[in-house]
């Protein structure tokens, strides 16, 4: 299967995170020293996929800057002997490739992959990522997906267990186990209320489509919310070409919810050994000071 594309949507509002995000997206709010962006587009590329697609509005052109050259500043660096640095941000400026798609209307996340079927209609299948979900430790959460989608050439979405009082925030499916892990999936129903779920097995946003989906996208008929949801048009590949759905093994965590947010900030820098030590001492005391 030819899968190169990363399809990552950043069109949304990010309410979740003002004030914070009134004039900064949502994806470039940063987990320890990245954006958040970044560490998706690392996952993609570790994956081994190549181009990324990202679905912008007229707010997010920082988004696309961020992997791009910033001339001006790679001189300044070189001037002052930082080289280290130099390397790093030139790095990102070579990732990947990026091409950007307008959603011109924000009508859903469903609408929101319909804007891309322009540039991955050909292939065979193509990476969906959302920058909300970003995954702990070394797994890697797509590479997951892209292994049984090339394995059983269908399209593959990744889930987690949820408790019951979460369901209402996740798109939440129903399947068989066909192999440790791996579901087909039979029907799919986009947040839910608790009487209603019919698990507690959630998407969590990484998928592997077929340009199928595209077929269920542009007859979509507003859902959940009063948008176009990708949930639905999910069905319609569960229905006729068949959807497998993924646990994902790994930790993974929201950015747009300000506790596990801040956790990862805290999670990443402890990562770096040049930081381990002091950032420890310094939440230690905070705790401490808290409960005086
Ligand atoms: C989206 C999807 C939902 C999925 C969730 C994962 O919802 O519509 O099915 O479970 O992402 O984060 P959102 O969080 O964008 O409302």
């Amino acid at each position: 299967m030819n899968i190169r594309k990363a399809v990552i949507p950043v069109a949304g509002w990010g309410t979740r995170s003002l004030p914070a995000t009134k004039n900064i997206p949502k994806e470039m709010l940063p987990i320890y020293n990245k954006p958040v962006v970044q560490y998706i587009v690392e996952e993609a590329i570790g994956a081994g996929l190549e181009d990324v697609v990202f679905i912008t509005n007229r707010d997010k052109k920082i988004i696309e800057d961020h992997f791009d050259y910033n001339t001006q500043l790679e001189v300044v660096l070189e001037r002052a002997g930082k080289t280290d640095m130099l390397k790093e941000v030139r790095a990102v400026a070579e990732m990947a490739n990026i091409i950007s798609v307008r959603q011109k209307r924000a009508l859903g996340l469903g609408h929101a992959v319909l804007c891309a079927k322009d540039i991955v209609r050909y292939d065979d299948a193509f990476a969906v990522m959302l920058g909300d979900d970003l995954m702990f430790g070394s797994n890697n959460g797509i590479q997951q997906l892209l292994e049984v989608a090339r394995l059983e050439r269908k399209a593959v979405i990744g889930v987690m267990e949820v408790p019951l009082e979460e369901v209402k925030r996740y798109g939440i499916i129903s399947g068989k186990e066909i192999s440790p892990g791996v579901y087909k999936v039979d029907s799919l129903v986009e947040k839910p209320e608790i009487q209603k779920a019919p698990s507690r097995l959630a998407i969590i946003g990484r998928y592997v489509l077929t340009p199928y989906i595209f077929n269920y996208l542009e007859n979509q008929t507003p859902g959940h919310g009063g948008e176009i949801q990708l949930t639905d048009a999910l069905q319609g590949l569960a229905d006729n070409q068949g959807l497998l759905a993924v646990k994902i093994r790994g930790k993974r965590f929201d950015a747009g919810n300000w506790a596990e947010f801040l956790a990862a900030n805290i999670y990443f820098g402890l990562q770096d050994p040049s930081l381990h030590e002091e950032l420890e001492q310094r939440l230690k005391a905070l705790m401490s000071f808290g409960m005086n």
